[in-house]
Protein backbone atom coordinates (compact mmCIF):
# COMPACT_ATOMS: atom_id res chain seq x y z
CA UNK A 1 0.00 0.00 0.00
CA UNK A 2 1.39 3.33 -0.57
CA UNK A 3 1.95 5.74 1.76
CA UNK A 4 2.25 9.44 1.69
CA UNK A 5 4.61 11.29 3.72
CA UNK A 6 3.36 14.25 5.29
CA UNK A 7 6.10 17.48 5.11
CA UNK A 8 5.57 18.49 8.78
CA UNK A 9 3.00 21.36 8.48
CA UNK A 10 1.67 19.28 11.50
CA UNK A 11 3.64 22.06 13.44
CA UNK A 12 2.70 25.27 14.44
CA UNK A 13 3.80 27.48 11.87
CA UNK A 14 5.47 29.57 14.40
CA UNK A 15 7.66 26.74 15.43
CA UNK A 16 8.98 25.67 11.67
CA UNK A 17 9.62 29.57 10.78
CA UNK A 18 11.96 29.44 14.15
CA UNK A 19 13.37 26.26 13.81
CA UNK A 20 16.72 27.41 12.13
CA UNK A 21 17.65 29.22 15.81
CA UNK A 22 18.20 32.39 14.21
CA UNK A 23 16.51 35.75 15.27
CA UNK A 24 13.39 36.68 13.70
CA UNK A 25 11.33 40.42 14.13
CA UNK A 26 7.91 40.09 15.41
CA UNK A 27 7.04 42.21 12.07
CA UNK A 28 8.90 39.46 10.01
CA UNK A 29 7.24 36.89 12.02
CA UNK A 30 3.45 38.60 11.90
CA UNK A 31 4.06 39.36 7.86
CA UNK A 32 4.86 35.07 7.28
CA UNK A 33 2.04 34.42 9.33
CA UNK A 34 -0.59 37.06 8.51
CA UNK A 35 -1.36 37.56 11.92
CA UNK A 36 -0.66 40.70 14.64
CA UNK A 37 2.30 40.78 16.68
CA UNK A 38 0.05 40.41 19.60
CA UNK A 39 -1.02 36.91 18.24
CA UNK A 40 2.76 36.20 17.85
CA UNK A 41 3.48 37.19 21.33
CA UNK A 42 0.78 35.06 22.15
CA UNK A 43 1.73 32.15 20.18
CA UNK A 44 5.32 32.44 21.55
CA UNK A 45 3.39 31.99 25.21
CA UNK A 46 2.05 28.78 23.87
CA UNK A 47 5.26 27.36 22.36
CA UNK A 48 6.65 28.22 25.94
CA UNK A 49 3.91 26.58 27.80
CA UNK A 50 5.08 23.73 26.26
CA UNK A 51 8.48 23.57 27.57
CA UNK A 52 9.82 25.32 24.19
CA UNK A 53 12.90 27.71 25.23
CA UNK A 54 11.71 30.54 22.88
CA UNK A 55 14.25 33.84 23.38
CA UNK A 56 12.63 37.19 23.59
CA UNK A 57 15.29 39.69 22.74
CA UNK A 58 13.81 43.40 23.76
CA UNK A 59 12.91 45.28 20.22
CA UNK A 60 15.07 42.82 18.58
CA UNK A 61 12.88 39.72 18.09
CA UNK A 62 12.81 36.12 19.39
CA UNK A 63 14.25 32.96 18.44
CA UNK A 64 14.53 29.37 19.58
CA UNK A 65 17.64 28.61 22.28
CA UNK A 66 18.88 26.00 20.33
CA UNK A 67 18.07 25.05 16.55
CA UNK A 68 16.29 22.06 15.91
CA UNK A 69 15.50 19.86 13.37
CA UNK A 70 11.92 19.20 12.93
CA UNK A 71 10.55 15.83 12.03
CA UNK A 72 9.94 15.47 8.03
CA UNK A 73 8.14 13.12 6.30
CA UNK A 74 9.94 13.18 3.20
CA UNK A 75 13.40 13.05 4.98
CA UNK A 76 12.32 10.48 6.66
CA UNK A 77 10.77 8.45 3.63
CA UNK A 78 14.38 9.32 1.42
CA UNK A 79 16.25 7.22 4.39
CA UNK A 80 13.34 3.41 3.31
CA UNK A 81 14.33 1.03 0.81
CA UNK A 82 11.76 0.53 -1.59
CA UNK A 83 10.53 -2.56 -0.39
CA UNK A 84 10.65 -1.18 2.92
CA UNK A 85 8.08 1.69 2.44
CA UNK A 86 5.31 -1.27 0.73
CA UNK A 87 5.35 -2.25 4.51
CA UNK A 88 4.76 0.89 5.70
CA UNK A 89 0.57 1.23 5.86
CA UNK A 90 0.62 4.10 7.74
CA UNK A 91 3.55 7.32 8.96
CA UNK A 92 1.69 9.81 10.92
CA UNK A 93 4.38 12.72 12.48
CA UNK A 94 3.03 14.93 14.88
CA UNK A 95 3.63 17.76 17.45
CA UNK A 96 1.97 16.57 20.48
CA UNK A 97 0.32 13.47 21.74
CA UNK A 98 0.14 12.02 25.41
CA UNK A 99 2.35 8.85 24.12
CA UNK A 100 2.91 7.79 20.77
CA UNK A 101 2.07 4.00 22.04
CA UNK A 102 -1.20 4.69 23.72
CA UNK A 103 -2.13 6.38 20.29
CA UNK A 104 -1.39 2.87 18.43
CA UNK A 105 -2.95 0.44 20.88
CA UNK A 106 -5.94 3.24 20.53
CA UNK A 107 -6.01 2.12 16.62
CA UNK A 108 -7.41 -0.56 14.83
CA UNK A 109 -4.28 -2.63 14.09
CA UNK A 110 -2.42 -3.31 10.74
CA UNK A 111 -3.06 -6.32 8.52
CA UNK A 112 0.27 -8.87 9.18
CA UNK A 113 2.84 -7.70 7.15
CA UNK A 114 1.84 -3.86 7.17
CA UNK A 115 2.83 -1.11 9.85
CA UNK A 116 1.38 1.71 11.12
CA UNK A 117 3.84 4.44 12.69
CA UNK A 118 3.88 7.39 15.04
CA UNK A 119 6.11 9.63 15.86
CA UNK A 120 5.75 13.00 18.47
CA UNK A 121 7.44 16.05 18.83
CA UNK A 122 6.78 16.20 22.03
CA UNK A 123 5.00 13.56 24.70
CA UNK A 124 2.66 14.88 27.51
CA UNK A 125 2.88 11.34 28.84
CA UNK A 126 5.81 9.20 27.85
CA UNK A 127 5.60 5.44 29.17
CA UNK A 128 8.83 3.86 30.21
CA UNK A 129 9.48 -0.10 31.52
CA UNK A 130 8.27 -0.90 34.65
CA UNK A 131 5.65 1.96 34.99
CA UNK A 132 8.21 4.84 34.90
CA UNK A 133 7.98 8.01 32.88
CA UNK A 134 9.68 8.83 29.41
CA UNK A 135 11.50 11.73 29.39
CA UNK A 136 12.24 13.31 26.48
CA UNK A 137 12.69 17.33 26.32
CA UNK A 138 11.74 19.07 23.02
CA UNK A 139 13.85 18.08 20.20
CA UNK A 140 16.51 16.51 21.77
CA UNK A 141 15.33 12.53 20.83
CA UNK A 142 13.30 10.50 19.26
CA UNK A 143 9.81 8.71 20.40
CA UNK A 144 8.77 6.28 17.73
CA UNK A 145 6.12 3.26 18.00
CA UNK A 146 5.30 1.30 15.32
CA UNK A 147 2.12 -1.38 15.00
CA UNK A 148 2.52 -4.43 13.75
CA UNK A 149 0.51 -7.58 13.70
CA UNK A 150 1.98 -10.92 14.03
CA UNK A 151 0.33 -13.91 12.07
CA UNK A 152 -0.45 -17.14 12.82
CA UNK A 153 2.17 -19.50 14.13
CA UNK A 154 4.93 -16.02 14.50
CA UNK A 155 7.62 -17.23 16.49
CA UNK A 156 7.60 -16.25 20.22
CA UNK A 157 7.35 -12.55 20.87
CA UNK A 158 9.60 -12.55 24.12
CA UNK A 159 12.73 -11.82 22.45
CA UNK A 160 11.42 -9.10 19.99
CA UNK A 161 12.76 -6.34 22.02
CA UNK A 162 16.24 -7.93 21.34
CA UNK A 163 15.23 -7.99 17.63
CA UNK A 164 14.43 -4.39 17.98
CA UNK A 165 17.53 -3.69 19.70
CA UNK A 166 19.50 -4.92 16.66
CA UNK A 167 17.77 -3.13 14.01
CA UNK A 168 18.30 -0.13 15.91
CA UNK A 169 22.05 -0.23 16.80
CA UNK A 170 22.69 -1.43 12.95
CA UNK A 171 20.31 2.05 11.94
CA UNK A 172 22.35 3.90 14.18
CA UNK A 173 25.65 2.80 12.42
CA UNK A 174 24.08 3.71 9.28
CA UNK A 175 23.51 7.40 10.69
CA UNK A 176 27.42 7.42 11.73
CA UNK A 177 27.48 6.35 15.51
CA UNK A 178 30.04 4.04 16.73
CA UNK A 179 30.12 2.07 19.61
CA UNK A 180 26.64 1.59 20.12
CA UNK A 181 25.94 -1.56 22.00
CA UNK A 182 22.94 -3.41 23.81
CA UNK A 183 21.82 -4.22 27.67
CA UNK A 184 19.73 -6.98 27.80
CA UNK A 185 16.56 -6.81 27.31
CA UNK A 186 15.61 -3.10 26.21
CA UNK A 187 18.63 -0.48 26.27
CA UNK A 188 20.35 1.07 23.61
CA UNK A 189 23.75 1.77 25.26
CA UNK A 190 27.13 3.44 24.75
CA UNK A 191 29.77 3.73 27.27
CA UNK A 192 27.79 2.16 29.87
CA UNK A 193 25.18 5.36 30.03
CA UNK A 194 21.73 4.28 28.34
CA UNK A 195 20.90 6.27 25.48
CA UNK A 196 17.28 4.66 24.58
CA UNK A 197 15.26 2.08 25.59
CA UNK A 198 12.40 0.15 23.85
CA UNK A 199 8.50 -0.49 25.56
CA UNK A 200 6.72 -3.20 23.72
CA UNK A 201 3.56 -3.97 24.41
CA UNK A 202 0.74 -6.66 23.29
CA UNK A 203 -2.59 -5.33 22.33
CA UNK A 204 -4.60 -8.72 21.54
CA UNK A 205 -4.11 -12.08 20.47
CA UNK A 206 -6.93 -13.38 18.86
CA UNK A 207 -7.21 -16.83 16.76
CA UNK A 208 -3.24 -17.41 17.00
CA UNK A 209 -2.26 -13.76 16.08
CA UNK A 210 -0.44 -11.27 18.19
CA UNK A 211 -0.99 -7.33 17.86
CA UNK A 212 2.40 -5.39 19.15
CA UNK A 213 2.81 -2.06 19.28
CA UNK A 214 6.98 -1.40 19.78
CA UNK A 215 7.90 1.83 20.94
CA UNK A 216 11.11 3.79 21.05
CA UNK A 217 12.80 6.22 23.29
CA UNK A 218 16.24 7.45 22.22
CA UNK A 219 18.26 10.72 23.11
CA UNK A 220 19.60 11.81 19.79
CA UNK A 221 21.15 15.60 20.55
CA UNK A 222 21.00 16.67 24.05
CA UNK A 223 21.67 20.20 24.65
CA UNK A 224 23.43 20.71 28.69
CA UNK A 225 19.80 21.71 29.94
CA UNK A 226 18.20 18.40 28.12
CA UNK A 227 20.64 16.34 30.03
CA UNK A 228 19.93 17.68 32.92
CA UNK A 229 16.39 17.37 32.49
CA UNK A 230 16.65 13.64 32.27
CA UNK A 231 19.25 12.48 34.48
CA UNK A 232 17.45 14.64 37.56
CA UNK A 233 15.72 11.72 37.18
CA UNK A 234 18.47 9.34 37.73
CA UNK A 235 21.92 8.13 35.83
CA UNK A 236 23.68 10.18 33.46
CA UNK A 237 22.58 9.48 29.84
CA UNK A 238 24.10 8.88 26.38
CA UNK A 239 22.77 10.33 23.52
CA UNK A 240 23.53 9.35 19.67
CA UNK A 241 25.63 12.58 19.07
CA UNK A 242 27.73 10.96 21.52
CA UNK A 243 28.84 8.15 19.48
CA UNK A 244 28.96 10.68 16.29
CA UNK A 245 31.70 12.19 15.39
CA UNK A 246 29.26 15.06 13.54
CA UNK A 247 25.75 16.23 15.02
CA UNK A 248 23.07 13.51 13.45
CA UNK A 249 20.07 14.32 11.74
CA UNK A 250 17.24 13.42 13.60
CA UNK A 251 15.60 12.86 10.12
CA UNK A 252 18.29 10.50 9.11
CA UNK A 253 18.18 8.84 12.18
CA UNK A 254 14.45 8.37 12.05
CA UNK A 255 14.60 7.10 8.54
CA UNK A 256 17.30 4.42 9.41
CA UNK A 257 15.86 3.09 12.06
CA UNK A 258 12.54 2.42 10.75
CA UNK A 259 13.47 1.08 7.68
CA UNK A 260 16.36 -1.22 9.48
CA UNK A 261 13.14 -1.76 12.24
CA UNK A 262 10.47 -2.78 9.26
CA UNK A 263 13.52 -5.03 7.65
CA UNK A 264 13.71 -6.84 11.56
CA UNK A 265 9.69 -7.16 11.73
CA UNK A 266 9.48 -9.28 8.29
CA UNK A 267 12.38 -11.26 9.71
CA UNK A 268 11.36 -12.08 12.97
CA UNK A 269 7.90 -12.92 11.50
CA UNK A 270 9.89 -15.56 9.53
CA UNK A 271 12.77 -17.40 11.65
CA UNK A 272 12.47 -15.43 14.80
CA UNK A 273 14.85 -14.89 16.97
CA UNK A 274 17.36 -17.24 15.55
CA UNK A 275 17.91 -14.88 13.05
CA UNK A 276 19.18 -12.19 15.36
CA UNK A 277 20.97 -13.56 18.45
CA UNK A 278 24.75 -13.58 16.66
CA UNK A 279 24.38 -10.18 15.93
CA UNK A 280 22.66 -9.45 19.90
CA UNK A 281 25.55 -11.31 21.18
CA UNK A 282 27.82 -9.34 18.51
CA UNK A 283 26.34 -6.06 20.76
CA UNK A 284 26.07 -7.50 23.84
CA UNK A 285 27.37 -4.55 26.46
CA UNK A 286 27.63 -6.83 29.37
CA UNK A 287 28.81 -10.03 27.75
CA UNK A 288 31.61 -11.70 30.22
CA UNK A 289 31.29 -8.80 32.87
CA UNK A 290 30.48 -9.13 36.23
CA UNK A 291 26.70 -8.31 37.00
CA UNK A 292 23.48 -8.48 38.87
CA UNK A 293 20.38 -10.20 38.08
CA UNK A 294 16.91 -8.58 40.35
CA UNK A 295 14.53 -10.94 40.68
CA UNK A 296 11.74 -9.39 43.27
CA UNK A 297 13.49 -9.30 46.09
CA UNK A 298 16.36 -11.16 45.48
CA UNK A 299 19.49 -10.24 43.57
CA UNK A 300 21.83 -12.82 42.15
CA UNK A 301 25.33 -12.25 40.98
CA UNK A 302 27.43 -13.78 38.43
CA UNK A 303 28.76 -13.14 35.12
CA UNK A 304 27.21 -12.09 32.14
CA UNK A 305 27.06 -14.70 29.34
CA UNK A 306 24.60 -13.41 26.85
CA UNK A 307 20.97 -15.32 25.59
CA UNK A 308 20.08 -18.00 24.66
CA UNK A 309 17.79 -19.08 22.11
CA UNK A 310 14.34 -17.89 23.15
CA UNK A 311 16.70 -14.68 24.33
CA UNK A 312 16.94 -15.26 27.90
CA UNK A 313 19.52 -13.70 29.93
CA UNK A 314 21.89 -16.43 30.90
CA UNK A 315 24.18 -15.63 33.87
CA UNK A 316 26.96 -17.85 35.17
CA UNK A 317 26.77 -18.19 38.83
CA UNK A 318 28.42 -20.22 41.47
CA UNK A 319 25.64 -22.71 41.39
CA UNK A 320 25.86 -22.88 37.46
CA UNK A 321 24.12 -21.50 34.73
CA UNK A 322 20.98 -19.60 35.51
CA UNK A 323 18.33 -18.86 33.14
CA UNK A 324 16.11 -15.30 32.99
CA UNK A 325 13.67 -14.43 31.00
CA UNK A 326 12.90 -10.74 30.49
CA UNK A 327 9.57 -8.98 31.94
CA UNK A 328 10.56 -10.63 35.10
CA UNK A 329 14.24 -9.70 35.98
CA UNK A 330 16.41 -6.73 35.71
CA UNK A 331 20.48 -6.66 34.77
CA UNK A 332 22.92 -4.40 36.09
CA UNK A 333 26.82 -4.36 35.69
CA UNK A 334 28.26 -4.57 38.96
CA UNK A 335 30.36 -1.64 39.25
CA UNK A 336 34.30 -1.08 38.87
CA UNK A 337 34.11 -4.21 36.82
CA UNK A 338 35.01 -4.04 33.07
C1 LIG B 1 12.34 2.31 28.74
O1 LIG B 1 11.81 2.42 29.85
O2 LIG B 1 13.56 2.22 28.60
C2 LIG B 1 11.49 2.29 27.49
C3 LIG B 1 11.17 3.67 27.03
C4 LIG B 1 10.26 3.73 25.84
C5 LIG B 1 9.82 5.13 25.50
C6 LIG B 1 9.10 5.18 24.18
S1 LIG B 1 9.00 6.81 23.54
C7 LIG B 1 7.92 6.25 22.28
C8 LIG B 1 6.97 5.26 22.93
N1 LIG B 1 5.85 5.95 23.52
C9 LIG B 1 5.84 5.82 24.86
O3 LIG B 1 5.00 6.33 25.62
N2 LIG B 1 6.88 5.09 25.25
C10 LIG B 1 7.68 4.64 24.15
Amino acid sequence: MAVSFPNGLSHPQLLVLLADGRLRSGEWLAKELDVSRAAVWKGVGRLRALGIDVQALPRRGYRLASPVELLDGRRIGAELKAGRKAQLRKLELLFETDSTNSRLLAQAPPPPGLADVCSSELQHAGRGRRGRRWIAPFGAGLALSAAWTFGEGAATLAALSLGVGVAVARALGRAGAAGVMLKWPNDIWFEDRKMGGVLIELKAEAGGSAHVVIGLGLNVVLTAAARREIEAGGAPVASVADACSAAPSRNLVAGAILDELLGMLGEFERQGFAAFRDAWMALDALSGRRARVVLGSSVISGTARGVDAEGALLLETAEGMQRFVSGEASLRAIEGDT
